[in-house]
């Protein structure tokens, strides 16, 4: 909504930069908006080579798909990690070339396994035999990477309930790739999304490392190690930045697992592009049920918030607005309940046309935002 904040309250309190610029912004592109920044993206990217010198970054464009993101990415001379060929045309349109490109998703329809090796692109992920006879048909002399079940445990989104073979499978699986006339090129996993658990990362390259002895041993030529995703960022102001204390240890492991003459690549999402984005939103109604506030924003569940559906995420919900608080209800803009964004909050008494924000919201927000109930999806600005 055009931004529409009159009231006298307000004027009296003094805005921070920050916060007048979200007024300007909102004043001038209308809400719901989400602001990605340049810089930021720049400065995680950097970050992540600096704590993990010897990984190759794959950024997991499933995170955030935005052209103006995978641009951005492209200058920083990243590589990607796609699950379709939409996302193959998409890091291809933004200037990336085959070879900066895995193929990571382990059940890929045999027509996009085609397509992908008529542009180039041959390194991907199995974790079934099935795949291995598409891969083998339709892209011959593909890489392939064995994707095995790790533990997830305590990572908010886990990824080894639907994926991956048994470890203790895996150099077999290679094996079957080699007789298939494609290339074993090594192994991958993924820890769980929004991994704060050091151990799984190191567990799962303890496990990696013994199918890579093995599969050294029988003369497979083993030469990649794929360690997925799941470096965690921070949500909330006062939880603590757990990537740099697992990078660090982390570093020391690939190092002490892992010959020089293993390529160790990872496939960072969340951590690239999640705390680059804020997303501002408006109140655009309010109510008193059952003795609580009810302020209704224009975005929600369906949305840029969809990531608390999908991404089993929480989000700090922020006011321009400071002062007494009530607990109240956020809801957002659809005829659904289910667009309920967050019950007992603490919030400041808002009035309709206040802004309302959430930051580090740059990972599986607009990535899955719907426009249902005809609701405008929030508009993207990059902003410096
Ligand atoms: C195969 C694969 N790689 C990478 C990612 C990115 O993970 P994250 O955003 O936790 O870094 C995902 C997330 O679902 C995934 O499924």
């Amino acid at each position: 909504m055009a931004q529409n904040v009159g009231c006298t309250a307000m004027a009296k309190q003094t805005l921070s930069a920050k916060h007048r610029r979200f007024k300007e912004l909102a004043r001038q592109h209308g809400t719901p908006l989400m602001l990605i920044s340049r810089s930021v993206l720049r400065a995680q990217i950097d970050r992540f080579r600096r704590a993990l010198p010897r990984v190759e970054p794959f950024y997991a464009i499933k995170a955030n798909s935005h052209p103006e993101v995978l641009k951005a990415m492209v200058a920083a001379q990243a590589s990607y990690d796609v699950a379709s060929v939409a996302e193959m045309d998409q890091v291809f349109a933004a200037g990336a070339k085959a070879e900066q490109i895995i193929f990571a998703n382990t059940v890929k329809p045999a027509e996009s396994i085609a397509i992908a090796a008529k542009k180039g692109v041959s390194l991907m992920t199995f974790d079934s035999e099935h795949e291995l006879d598409k891969i083998a048909e339709h892209a011959p002399g593909a890489r392939v990477l064995v994707r095995i079940k790790v533990p997830n445990v305590g990572s908010i989104v886990e990824l080894s309930l639907k994926f991956g073979v048994d470890p203790a499978d895996a150099t077999s699986f290679l094996i079957k790739a080699y007789k298939m006339g494609l290339q074993p090129a090594g192994v991958s996993f993924h820890v769980g999304s929004q991994c704060t658990r050091l151990e799984n990362f190191i567990e799962a390259c303890e496990i990696a490392a013994i199918i890579a002895r093995d599969a050294r041993l029988k003369q497979l030529p083993f030469e990649i190690v794929d360690i997925g995703g799941g470096f965690p960022i921070r949500h909330f102001d006062y939880e603590d930045d757990p990537f740099d204390r697992i990078a660090a240890l982390l570093r020391g492991e690939l190092d002490r697992l892992f010959d020089k003459h293993i390529r160790v690549i990872a496939e960072p999402g969340r951590f690239m592009v999640g705390p680059a984005a804020t997303l501002v939103m408006s109140v655009i109604g309010k109510a008193i049920r059952e003795n609580k506030h009810w302020y209704y924003l224009d975005d929600g569940v369906y949305g840029s918030l969809s990531g608390q559906v999908f991404d089993h995420c929480k989000y700090q919900f922020k006011y321009l607005r400071s002062g007494h608080t009530q607990l109240s209800t956020l809801a957002g803009p659809t005829c659904d309940s289910f667009d309920i964004i967050a019950r007992g909050e603490d919030v400041p008494e808002l009035q309709i046309g206040d802004l309302v924000y959430v930051e580090n919201i740059g990972a599986y927000s607009t990535a899955s935002a719907t426009t249902f109930n005809g609701m405008p999806m929030a508009k993207v600005l990059m902003v410096p």
